[in-house]
């Protein structure tokens, strides 16, 4: 019910036209009902044999017809306008809370369960708001206008007319209370065939090169008979209450023939209010029998809403200060980690424990250590994309909590290990931080990334479309486009990740150029897995198990550390191994 209240809440904004569709129900329900009675006074003129009269109440019927069809297209406008008007709120509403939230809680998310609720939830929520309960009022004004004309005409037959109703109406909610936990599964149902879509899709390479097309069939045919098996529940019950729901107004039709019958021949009812009677009767099956339907989508409108709402109501784990600080005009780019402890949500281990590190502004520092030690989760605190539980993180002497996120990031660039890149082209993919950049600007900081010379061989050059992730593109390309999307900012901290992993040896030594050149005036932190990435850093800090083992330049770490001795020489070893 609270949830209800809520989605009604969505109208607010509309109140206006709102109250407008209503007010075009009612009217329109209002020469809906006067199609019948005006029929039973042209039943009784016909017995009259007044041929004038006639005429006129054909004329009321054409009029009521053309009326009743005006104001439903308008009210259908206006009903149309609402509804698509609320989802566009809500879709705005809902994107932009999930773009606000901190990164850890996508890392516990299907996609797929985010995509279902932003439209297959929405779009039944828009249903219902929009023309769910138009008709419900439509139905219950219906109902009304009919009863009173009725009890008008003959309180008595009125009463044996509308027995029924109490009952249709006594059934249509117990059909929506039956309904409401099948609905409620038929849309989790759907959220998880939706993830399943989405993974088969996304890891369609993965799929194809392990021929697993067989077993992703069969996880995606018993998603799609869940949702089967669970919407066949809500039909079953849906054969069975739609008809009953119009056949129950047929009980009060036969007792009116049968009654409403023997007042005509007993004289005591005319010929027209007894047709008046039975054509009412005839036009409330109908709305009767939808009635049913009607409160299932409000039932389904609310099981989606409370699906909406459980993300909305997710608060942002990290928030922005309120009183940011702004980062010292003209600083070099000082990193400072104090005593830092980061533990992710559900592991049983700290990623980082107690750790400390300073960069001295304009350095290089190289990271290096075995696989999990960290070495990701460390740079990801500098942009304070997670934070840490304890300890501080600070950029040039300001703690990041007390800066803008916005402007804490337009000062650091990160290419990651694994590069996104949007459905774009090439040059906007590039300029994505700054989509002011030149066309000159982008070029020079690809020709820096070492990606312009394969850049103009695309097909159509920097205007190129990649497909989504960069598809179409090899990993090192990728690669090289996000160093040049890095540089294009001109960031104070530039944070490398694996960046040059997978390149081969020449690309290597020329992105090692461009590298070398970028640094200069930056600090620049570097996660290295090859001795000569290595070489580029005036320092080197060894990560072990989440803490700094070692630190120094790499005469000093061969003679101090076993570890960094270790990572040195099996890397020289799978040199001598291919050489061999
Ligand atoms: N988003 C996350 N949620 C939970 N645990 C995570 C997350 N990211 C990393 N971890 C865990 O934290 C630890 C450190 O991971 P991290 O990615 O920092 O290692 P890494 O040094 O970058 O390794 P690699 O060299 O393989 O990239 C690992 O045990 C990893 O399983
Ligand atoms: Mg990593």
């Amino acid at each position: 019910m609270a949830v209800f209240r809520r989605l009604l809440g969505f109208l607010r904004p509309y109140r206006g036209a709102v109250a407008l569709s209503a007010l075009l129900a009612a009217l329109a329900t209002a020469a809906t009902v006067s199609i019948p009675w005006l029929t039973g006074r042209a039943v009784d003129a016909v017995q009259d044999g007044a041929r004038s009269e006639l005429t006129t109440i054909a004329l009321a019927v054409a009029g009521a017809g053309v009326l009743r069809l005006v104001l439903t297209v308008a009210r259908r406008l206006v009903a149309g306008r609402v509804s698509l008007s609320v989802q566009v709120d809500l879709r705005e509403r809902l994107h932009t809370h999930l773009l606000g939230l901190e990164l850890a809680f996508f890392d516990g998310q299907q996609t797929g369960q985010l995509m279902s609720r932003a439209t297959v939830d929405l779009q039944s929520v828009r249903f219902f708001l929009g023309y769910g309960l138009v008709f419900i009022l439509q139905a219950a004004l219906t109902i009304a206008l009919a009863a009173v004309a009725m009890v008008i005409i003959q309180p008595g037959l009125a009463a044996i007319a509308l027995a029924p109703v109490p009952f249709v109406v006594w059934a249509s909610f117990r059909y929506g209370r039956q309904a409401r936990p099948a609905l409620q599964e038929v849309q989790q149902r759907i959220g998880e065939l939706t993830a399943d879509v989405e993974e088969n899709v996304s890891g369609v390479r993965v799929v194809k090169a392990f021929a697993r097309e067989a077993r992703q069939y069969g996880r995606f045919e018993r998603s799609v008979g869940r949702v089967f098996g669970q919407s066949m529940i809500s039909t079953r019950l849906r054969a069975f209450y739609d008809p009953f729901l119009g056949f129950l107004p047929q009980l009060g039709l036969a007792a009116v023939l049968l009654v409403g019958g023997r007042q005509y021949v007993n004289g005591s009812l005319t010929l027209g209010d007894f047709t008046t009677f039975y054509t009412l009767l005839l036009m409330l099956i109908g709305p009767m029998r939808s009635l049913g339907t009607t409160l299932g989508l409000a039932q389904r409108a609310t099981a989606s809403g409370a699906r909406v709402f459980e993300l909305l109501d997710r608060a942002p784990g990290m928030v922005a200060p309120v009183t940011p600080r702004a980062l010292p005009e003209g600083g070099g780019g000082r990193i400072e980690l104090r005593d830092v402890t980061l533990h992710y949500d559900g592991a049983s281990l700290p990623a980082l424990r107690g750790l400390d590190l300073d960069v001295a502004p304009g350095t290089t520092l190289a990271l290096v250590g075995a696989t999990g030690s960290g070495k990701t989760s460390l740079v990801s605190l500098l942009s304070r994309l997670y934070e840490p539980q304890e300890g501080a993180v600070l950029l040039d002497g300001v703690d990041v909590r007390e800066v803008d996120p916005t402007a804490l990031r337009g000062e650091i660039a990160v290419v990651d290990d694994s590069p996104f890149l949007f459905s774009a082209t090439v040059a906007q993919n590039i300029a994505y931080a700054r989509p002011d950049a030149t066309r000159e600007e982008v070029e020079a900081a690809a020709r820096r990334a070492q990606a312009d010379g394969f850049v103009r061989e695309l097909p159509e050059g920097y205007d190129t479309r990649v497909g989504e992730r960069g598809l179409t593109l090899s990993g090192g390309q990728r690669q090289r486009l996000a160093i040049a999307r890095a540089l294009v900012t001109d960031p104070r901290v530039l944070i490398l990740d694996d960046a040059t992993s997978s390149v081969d040896a020449s690309t290597e030594q020329a992105i090692k150029a461009a590298l070398r050149e970028v640094m200069e005036g930056r600090t620049t932190v570097v996660i290295a897995h090859r001795l000569s990435t290595i070489a580029l850093a005036d320092e080197i800090a060894v990560l072990e198990g989440g803490r700094i083992a070692a630190r120094g330049d790499h005469a000093a770490l061969l003679a101090a550390s076993p570890l960094y001795r270790e990572i040195v020489e099996t890397e020289l070893a799978g040199r001598e191994e291919v050489a061999a």
